[in-house]
Parts: C-alpha cells; structure tokens; sequence
C-alpha cells in the first residue's frame, strides 16, 4: 500500500485531509510540531511524528523510511493578523519549513505534491477576486510567505517530478 505524507496533520485542515486519506484505504504519516494543533485531532490509524518542517534531517529520514508516494503540505503558521510583528519567523517556519518539504519531494521523486496557499496572496484586493489579481502590496506576511514559497501560484511546473 502507498503512504501519503501529510504535514500539519493536527491542525483544522490537515486532520480533514488525514481522515479522508484514511477513509480511502490509505497509510497516512502525519508531521505535525504541535505548534498550532493538537494531538487529539490526528486521526486513529495515522502514524503520528511529533517534529517541525524546518527539520531537514527529520524529513530526510521520514521520507526515506516511507516511500511517499503524495505529499500534502498543510504546515503552516497560519494567524494573518499577527504575522506581521514576527517575520522572521514566519519565513523561517513558512519558506525555510515549505522548502526542504519541496526538496525532499523532488528528491525521492514524490507523484503529487499539495500545498495550501492563502487567500492573503491576493492582497486587499476587493471580492470577487480573480485567481490571477496577484497584487505586490501583499495583505499579510503569511500571504507573502506562501507566494514565496512556491515562487508562482501553480507548483507543478516548479517542481518537475512533482505533479499535482
Ligand atoms: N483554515 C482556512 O480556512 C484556510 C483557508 C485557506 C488556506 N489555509 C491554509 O491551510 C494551511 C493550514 O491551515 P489551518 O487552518 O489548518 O491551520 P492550523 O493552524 O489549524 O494548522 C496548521 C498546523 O501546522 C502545524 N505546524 C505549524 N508549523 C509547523 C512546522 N514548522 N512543522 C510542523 N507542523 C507545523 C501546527 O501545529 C498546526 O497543527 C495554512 O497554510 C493556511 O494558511 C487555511
């Protein structure tokens, strides 16, 4: 059986997405550093690893051991409101973090890559908004961090081996 990676598995959205891989017969790691999220959401049947994104020789390992065959990236430090008063850290955990997912990803040759952005890459634009209304003057940091993650709104071209 093939085994999906899921990170930020704890979190609102992560635990959705491990539930449903879950229901569908899958393996499912979840990687989550408790940071935001809570232990009690991560589904029964999913291995948990307690650990951050921004640990590459975890992740080295992880995807080693595993053989991931899709990846679904949901870690992230995701408050827009706060992000402003500490940058650095949201780059580190967002870009640094999202960057050694994408390494191992390319590296191990991962099918399917999927990454949530943020609706803070389009600025204060005015609804309705359109998909390529991507402004400069960015809405939050997080928003800016999730477009720098991936360098382009659509990973796959970026990614090569990684298609979604
Ligand atoms: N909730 C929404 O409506 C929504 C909408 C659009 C996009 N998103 C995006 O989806 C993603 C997940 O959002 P959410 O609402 O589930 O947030 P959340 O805070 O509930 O979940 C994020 C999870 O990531 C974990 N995490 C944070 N940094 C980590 C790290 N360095 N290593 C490992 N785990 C880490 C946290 O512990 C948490 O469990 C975010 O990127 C967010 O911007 C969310």
């Amino acid at each position: 059986m093939t085994t999906a990676l899921v990170t930020g598995g704890a979190g609102f959205m992560g635990c959705h997405v491990a539930r449903c891989l879950l229901a569908a017969g899958r393996e499912v790691v979840v990687l989550d550093d408790l940071s935001g999220g809570y232990r009690d959401n991560v589904p029964a049947g999913a291995h948990f690893i307690q650990g951050s994104v921004t640990d590459a020789g975890l992740l080295a390992h992880l995807f080693t051991e595993h053989h991931f065959t899709d990846v679904y990236h949901l870690a992230a430090y995701a408050a827009e409101g706060l992000s402003h008063f500490i940058r650095a850290f949201n780059y580190a955990n967002n870009v640094v973090g999202s960057m050694h997912v994408i390494n191992e990803c390319v590296k191990h040759q991962v099918r399917a890559l999927v990454f949530t952005s943020s609706i803070a890459v389009y600025g204060a634009s005015q609804v309705p908004i359109s998909e390529t209304d991507l402004r400069r003057e960015h809405l939050a940091t997080s928003g800016t961090s999730r477009r720098s993650s991936l360098g382009r709104q659509t990973c796959g071209p970026r990614l090569g081996t990684c298609s979604t």
